[in-house]
This record gives structure tokens, C-alpha cells and sequence, in this order.
């Protein structure tokens, strides 16, 4: 574990972006999550600031670093959504480089994980996510400049490619092999903006839709590495309850459709073969690779999803129906 984080540089850092005056009070609580950052609730007079600051060694319990630097890439991906629609981010209300932290509105809405969690699946809600990621997606696609702002190749290796693909090729000699292809594929393409962490936990259910957190990942690359993440979720999610597959499978469904209707900077079929090997891929990874969902703890869940999985490596599915059609299925089934 990592020092808890040194509340008076926090302080010293919001009076230095101009947003706590010097005499203020300013109360810190830790929010949940923050494994890859210290990630502060800042109040005083009426005012609540999120405060997030990237920690160079993630708190899991395999050894893995990344460069601090990441915020700033983090704050680039946000102001890239807010122009796109406003609502989709928090905004950011100041940036101090020197710590490696950023301060953003705080945003009193639940996460969709903790929503999905609670049996409430709502496919509408999937649409939206669906639908602005598309929009994100959409608007980066072949950027030169994006390509070159967000060239974060060596911080998306070491916190997407290594932990999550080729930690998970390792430990499945048996499809070891067609995952470092999947994983080659992501480190070489140059298609569009990726978040990284497309994830439920990452996404608030705002009153207007979903709103996007968490993208110190960013990096150019694989679209369908993003869509992929998010769909993962989905699958795990009825692997863990059954009881709520048919409405997962409708949800998966939803997102899939309305972002695959905003995709157009390249062949929808192509895009789609390519999520499904990385769903295939990632879905392995959340039981095998270096950040195991923490829900799925008894053998008999782990080994349903790691059977599925491998079974896409012996037939890969061409389209994200393919994929989920079988799965749900034996879900619903258990
Ligand atoms: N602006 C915000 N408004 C409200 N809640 C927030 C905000 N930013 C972060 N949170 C809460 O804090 C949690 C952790 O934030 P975030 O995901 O950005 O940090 P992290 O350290 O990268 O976390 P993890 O590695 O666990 O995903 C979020 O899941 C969310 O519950
Ligand atoms: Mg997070």
C-alpha cells in the first residue's frame, strides 16, 4: 500500500489553482475506488471538488507502475469530450502538473457498476454509452493531431496491453498465441481516440446520460479496444448473476447497436471481428490476468467464463451476436 496521500500538498495545490483561498478550510475525504490514484472529495464554504491525483505505483497486488504523467493525458481526453458535449465529462477546474493531480466538478450522480450491480439494467441507458462513445470515437478517427497528442503508447503497454493481454497470454499457453496477435494489432493501430477504461465503475448515470470518468489511459489506437472493455462488463456481469442475463443480453445488445450505427470511418464488419477477438481476449483477462474482477470468487463462475472465452479462440466469432448470443444463453441456463 501506497502512504495516504499528504493532505496539506492537496490543500497547498487547490489554493495554487486559484480555487481555495488561502484562510479556507478545506476537508479531504477519499472516494471509492482509486487504485491507480489518490481520488479526494475537497470541501470547504459550500463547494465540493473532486481532486485526483496520479500515484506512479497502482495499489494491486501484482507489482505495476506507470509514469505519473498519465493526468495530463487524462485532462486532454476530458476536454476532448466536453467539446464534443459537455455533459458527457466533469469539467475541469484546474490542472497542477508539478503534482500530477487535477481538480473537477463533483458529481453527486451513482456509478452504472453499482446500478448493474443492484439487478437495475437499463438498455436505454447502454444506448447512451453506446451512442457517445461512437461520438467520441467518431470525431477523433484518423486525426493526425489527436494521433500525435495522444501518442501514450508506452503508458497504454504498461497499463492496458501488459496487464490485461499478454499477462492473460501467459498464464493460457493454449491461446497464448492468438492473444499477443490481438494485443500486437491494438500496439499498432492508429484509428482513433481511445479512453482505456470503459468501464461501469467509470461511468456516472447522470440525469442527462452517462458521464465518463477515469480516462487516464487515453492513448490513440483501436476503437474496438474501448468498445470491447465496455462490453466485457456486461458478460461478467451476468456471470456473476444469472438471474438478470436476459436483461445484460439487451443491454449488450443496445450498446453494440447504437454504437455500431455511429461507426462509420471504417467497415462495420471489420470493426465488429476485431471487438469480438478483443471481448474474447478481455473476457479471459478479467479471470486470469493481472485485475481480476473482485465479484467472481467461487471456481464454478471463473471456470464458466474462462470455457467461454477459450471456446471463442477455437471458432472466433465474426460478429458481437455470434459472441453473445452462446453466452448468454449458458447463463441463463445456470
Ligand atoms: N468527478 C467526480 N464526481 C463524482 N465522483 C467521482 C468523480 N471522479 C471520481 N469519482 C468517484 O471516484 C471513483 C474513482 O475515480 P477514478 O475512477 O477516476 O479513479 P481511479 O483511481 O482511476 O480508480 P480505479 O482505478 O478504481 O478505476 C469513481 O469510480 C467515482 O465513484
Ligand atoms: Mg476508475
Amino acid at each position: 500500500m501506497e502512504a495516504a496521500p499528504d493532505e496539506d500538498d492537496i490543500v497547498a495545490a487547490l489554493r495554487g489553482m486559484g480555487l481555495a483561498g488561502p484562510q479556507e478550510a478545506v476537508a479531504l475525504t477519499p472516494l471509492s475506488g482509486g487504485v491507480s490514484c489518490d481520488v479526494l472529495l475537497a470541501a470547504w464554504d459550500g463547494r465540493r471538488v473532486v481532486v485526483k491525483r496520479a500515484l506512479p505505483k497502482l495499489r494491486v497486488e501484482a507489482d505495476w507502475r506507470a509514469p505519473a504523467e498519465r493526468s495530463q493525458a487524462e485532462v486532454a481526453w476530458i476536454e476532448f469530450a466536453a467539446a464534443l458535449q459537455a455533459g458527457w465529462v466533469p469539467r475541469v477546474l484546474g490542472q497542477d502538473r508539478a503534482r500530477h493531480l487535477f481538480a473537477m466538478d463533483y458529481l453527486d450522480y451513482p456509478v452504472w457498476k453499482a446500478r448493474l450491480a443492484e439487478g437495475h439494467v437499463d438498455a436505454l441507458f447502454a444506448a447512451e454509452v453506446g451512442r457517445a462513445l461512437a461520438r467520441i470515437h467518431a470525431s477523433s478517427a484518423r486525426r493526425v493531431d489527436l494521433a500525435r497528442a495522444f501518442a501514450n503508447d508506452a503508458q497504454f503497454h504498461a497499463l492496458r496491453i501488459e496487464p490485461y493481454l499478454l499477462h492473460t497470454a501467459a498464464a493460457n499457453p493454449d491461446v497464448g498465441a492468438a492473444i499477443r496477435v490481438l494485443a500486437d494489432g491494438v500496439a499498432a493501430s492508429r484509428i482513433a481516440l481511445m479512453h482505456g477504461d470503459v468501464s461501469p465503475k467509470n461511468i456516472l448515470c447522470g440525469t442527462e446520460g452517462p458521464v465518463f470518468l477515469d480516462a487516464e489511459c487515453a492513448c490513440y489506437g483501436d476503437p474496438a479496444f474501448d468498445l470491447a472493455f465496455c462490453l466485457n462488463h456486461l458478460l461478467l456481469k451476468a456471470a456473476w448473476h444469472p438471474a438478470d442475463a436476459k436483461a445484460l443480453l439487451t443491454a449488450f445488445r443496445a450498446l453494440k447497436n447504437a454504437y455500431l450505427a455511429g461507426a462509420a470511418w471504417e467497415p462495420r464488419a471489420e470493426l465488429e471481428r476485431r471487438t469480438a477477438g478483443l471481448l474474447s481476449a478481455l473476457l479471459l483477462a478479467r479471470v486470469d490476468g493481472k485485475s481480476p474482477v473482485e465479484y467472481l470468487t467461487d471456481a464454478a463462475s471463473k471456470d464458466f467464463v474462462r470455457a467461454h472465452a477459450k471456446s471463442f479462440f477455437v471458432r472466433p466469432p465474426a460478429t458481437l451476436d455470434e459472441l453473445s448470443g452462446p453466452y448468454f444463453a449458458s447463463a441463463m441456463a445456470r
